[in-house]
C-alpha cells in the first residue's frame, strides 16, 4: 500500500476523506497533520483525533501544524458551514491518544526521509504546513511522491469570493509558495468538486454501516441541511474526498498539465489560481490540473467504501 499523510482542517469533507482514507486498502495512512482552516487549529486538531478514534485508529500519529496563515492572517472562519465546531454539530466521543510531540512540519520530514516507498501527501486544507515544509526542510519535501492538493479553480470562480477556493484564500501566500515549487501536484479545484454531490439516498446506503456510518452520516446531514438551505443544492459537495479519491487511486481524474499562477495581491481577485488553459505546459514546474471527473463513479467509489465499516 502507497504510504499516506492527510495534511487537514476538519471539517465536515474533512472527516469523510479520513475516514475513506481508512477504508482503502490502497493505502497506509501513517499520519495526520492539522492545519487552521474551517476552525481554529485546537478544534481541527481535536476533530482529527476524534474520527481516528471513530474509525479505531488512534494509532495514526496526529501532529499538530500551523495556527495562522503565512502572512495575513484568515478573516474568519468557516463554522457557518462545518458548524462551530468543525463536524456539523455532531460530537464524536473523544480519543484516548494525545497528539505527536513534534510539529507537523517535523513530523512530516521524519516520515519522508525514512520511507522506503515514495509517500502520497493528499493537503486538504490552506497550505501553510507545506509551504512550511518547503521551507525548513526542502530535501524533505523533495522526496513527496505525489501531492494532491484539495483548492482552487481554474474555470468556476470561487466559493469564498467570486476569485477564490476556501484553501487558497485562507492562506494565498503559502499556495503561492507550494504552486511554484514544483513538486509532482495534482490540483483537485472546484472545477471537478463542485459537479461532485453525494445526495441523500448515497448518505441512505451507509447510514446503517455501524457506527462510523451512523456518524458520517449524521455529520453529513447537517451539511445537507447547509446545502439546502444556502445553495439550494439536493446533496453534498464531498470537495476534500474527491481529492482522496485521487490520492487513492490516482488517474481517477482527468489532468492536464497547466501553469498555475496564485494571486496575492491585495486586491478583488487575492487567492485565485490563475490557470493558464490556453496550453499544455512543458514547464517542469506544472500543475497537473484536474478538470474532468465522472462524478457518479467517484460517488460510487466514496460510499461503497464507507458501506463496508459496516461488514466489520
Ligand atoms: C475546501 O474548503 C473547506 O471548507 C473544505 O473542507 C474544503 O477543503 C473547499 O473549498
Ligand atoms: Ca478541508
Amino acid at each position: 500500500a502507497t504510504p499516506l499523510v492527510i495534511d487537514t482542517d476538519p471539517g465536515i469533507d474533512d472527516a469523510l476523506a479520513v475516514l475513506l482514507a481508512l477504508a482503502s486498502p490502497e493505502v497506509d495512512l501513517r499520519l495526520v497533520t492539522t492545519v487552521h482552516g474551517n476552525v481554529d487549529l485546537a478544534q481541527t486538531t481535536e476533530n482529527a483525533l476524534r474520527v481516528l478514534h471513530l474509525a479505531g485508529r488512534s494509532d495514526v500519529p496526529v501532529a499538530v501544524g500551523a495556527a495562522t496563515s503565512l502572512v495575513v492572517p484568515q478573516a474568519e472562519r468557516a463554522g457557518h458551514v462545518h458548524g462551530a465546531a468543525g463536524l456539523g454539530g455532531v460530537v464524536l466521543p473523544p480519543s484516548p491518544a494525545s497528539v505527536d510531540p513534534r510539529p507537523a512540519v517535523v513530523a512530516l520530514a521524519d516520515l519522508l526521509m525514512t520511507s522506503d516507498e515514495p509517500v502520497t501527501v493528499a493537503a486538504i486544507g490552506p497550505l501553510t504546513n507545506i509551504a512550511l515544509l518547503l521551507a525548513v526542510y526542502p530535501d524533505a519535501a523533495a522526496r513527496i511522491g505525489r501531492l494532491v492538493v484539495m483548492g482552487g479553480s481554474a474555470s468556476r470562480g470561487g466559493n469564498v469570493t467570486a476569485a477564490a477556493e476556501f484553501n487558497v484564500w485562507a492562506d494565498p501566500e503559502a499556495a503561492a509558495v507550494v504552486f511554484r515549487a514544483g513538486l509532482p501536484t495534482v490540483m483537485v479545484g472546484l472545477d471537478v468538486t463542485l459537479p461532485t454531490v453525494l445526495t441523500e439516498a448515497g448518505i441512505a446506503r451507509f447510514a446503517a454501516a455501524g457506527e462510523v456510518g451512523a456518524r458520517a452520516a449524521a455529520i453529513l446531514r447537517q451539511y445537507l441541511d447547509h446545502a439546502r438551505s444556502s445553495y439550494g443544492t439536493d446533496g453534498v459537495v464531498v470537495h476534500d474526498a474527491l481529492a482522496l479519491t485521487e490520492a487513492i487511486v490516482p488517474g481517477t481524474l482527468r489532468t492536464v498539465r497547466r501553469d498555475v499562477v496564485v494571486d496575492t495581491g491585495p486586491g478583488a481577485a487575492r487567492g485565485q489560481t490563475l490557470v493558464d488553459r490556453r496550453t499544455v505546459s512543458a514547464s517542469p514546474a506544472a500543475i497537473a490540473v484536474a478538470e474532468g471527473v465522472d462524478s457518479p463513479a467517484a460517488v460510487e467509489f466514496l460510499v461503497s467504501r464507507l458501506v463496508a465499516y459496516g461488514d466489520g
